[in-house]
């Protein structure tokens, strides 16, 4: 018997995607499929850039092998990138452009939210996806600095639209174009408030995959407002190995639930020394406090990041490690950090049945 359209969807109904592990008819992945005698087109659209190349090769062999056991003689798998997304709600509608908001929290300061942030924008473009960074970070804005002179400055558009700035490919935007570098601004709650308002909805965004926010440490009118706004499509969690700083980020996870932003995953920083001369590994800061946490919190453990001075020069020199050295290890751990999170936001997203949007009260 030959294999018609809809055997090749119950086939592949028990055909489990490998990087999501999940069936692609409930997820929605299968789009459609072409016979002609038994002959199988197959098109799949994958919700996320960040599939590491060993697993997209190995979701279209599983399709093929499938698909030839139920009797088709060729199968041709084409795939398209589709970034899932949930639509945003009529009363957090403010953001134009962007699919998915993801935030780079931590519980304090200095551990690396920004240098975790630029990484993994630039990661991110480098899977394939279109990336923009909105500094959040309206009290200490640094990723100016991080990112180096911009290709291109922001502007206005002619109806008054603000037009992100360029940074290696990335749109960003920060108040730190805004404000001379070493002004003290004191930003009130209704003044971040409103300029949060002003990054959201008055600037030009182009139709990004991922919009990155860097935000401040620890959790306060940044963090609250954001949520207000605009739906979250969750926070990566970065840690030191230090128990002390894991204690504040368990802290600001209760704050992330309340408002409703789920936790990706956390990312261990400044994890470990390894020696450039001799390859000595040394755990200045202990070790392991990163995944100890993700268990704590029932959440995925991104992977951890050592302290070197190549990360460090990357930032202060406005090219970040992961385009200033791409074959880096330090380069690799970003492009495996960020496909975990593109997958876990891909997931969030198709594991939600489709529906129309839905109005949040927060409380
Ligand atoms: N893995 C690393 N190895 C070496 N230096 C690092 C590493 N991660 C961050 N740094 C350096 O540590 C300093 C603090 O990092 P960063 O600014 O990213 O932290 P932050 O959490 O955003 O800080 P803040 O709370 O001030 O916003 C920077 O000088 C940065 O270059
Ligand atoms: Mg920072």
């Amino acid at each position: 018997m030959s294999i018609t359209e809809p055997k090749v969807r119950e086939v592949l109904s028990t055909v489990i995607d490998p990087a999501l592990e999940h069936d692609l008819v409930s997820w929605r992945i299968f789009r459609s499929a072409e016979v002609s005698g038994d002959d199988v087109l197959v098109k799949l659209d994958l919700p996320t850039h960040g599939y590491p190349v060993p697993l997209r090769r190995e979701l279209v062999s599983r399709v093929e092998t499938a698909l030839q056991a139920a009797g088709a003689r060729t199968v041709t798998v084409m795939t398209e990138v589709v970034t899932a997304h949930i639509p945003a709600p009529s009363d957090k509608a403010l953001l134009k452009g962007p699919k998915n908001v993801i935030a780079v929290a931590a519980g304090k300061g200095g551990v690396g939210k920004s240098t975790v942030a630029v990484n993994l924008a630039l990661a991110l473009q480098r899977h394939g996806a279109k990336v923009g960074i909105l500094d959040a970070d309206v009290f200490g804005p640094s990723i100016p600095t991080m990112l180096g002179p911009a290709e291109r400055p922001p502007g206005t558009t002619p109806d008054q639209k603000i037009v992100p700035a360029l940074h290696h490919g990335l749109e960003v935007i920060s108040v730190g174009f805004f404000v001379d570098k070493g002004e003290a601004v004191v930003w009130r709650g209704p003044m971040v408030h409103r300029l949060l308002q002003q990054f959201l909805g008055d600037v030009a965004w182009g139709e990004l995959d991922y919009l990155i926010a860097d935000l401040p440490p620890g959790t306060g009118d940044v963090q609250l407002s954001l949520s207000q706004l605009i739906p979250i499509a969750g926070a990566v969690m970065v840690t030191t190995p230090q128990e002390v700083s894991i204690i504040d980020v368990v802290k600001g996870i209760a704050m992330f639930e309340k408002v409703e932003i789920p936790i990706l995953g956390v990312v261990e920083n400044m994890s470990f020394y390894k020696c450039p001369a001799c390859g000595h590994h040394d755990e200045i800061f202990s070790h392991g406090g990163g995944k100890r946490l993700a268990q704590e919190i029932n959440a995925q453990f991104f992977g951890e990041i050592p302290i070197d001075t190549r990360i460090r020069f990357g930032g202060d020199a406005g090219v970040p490690v992961v385009i200033a050295s791409p074959d880096s290890e330090n380069a690799q751990t970003f492009m495996s950090i960020a496909s975990k999170t593109a997958l876990k936001v891909a997931a969030n997203v198709l594991s939600k049945p489709k529906k129309s949007p839905r109005l949040s009260v927060i409380r």
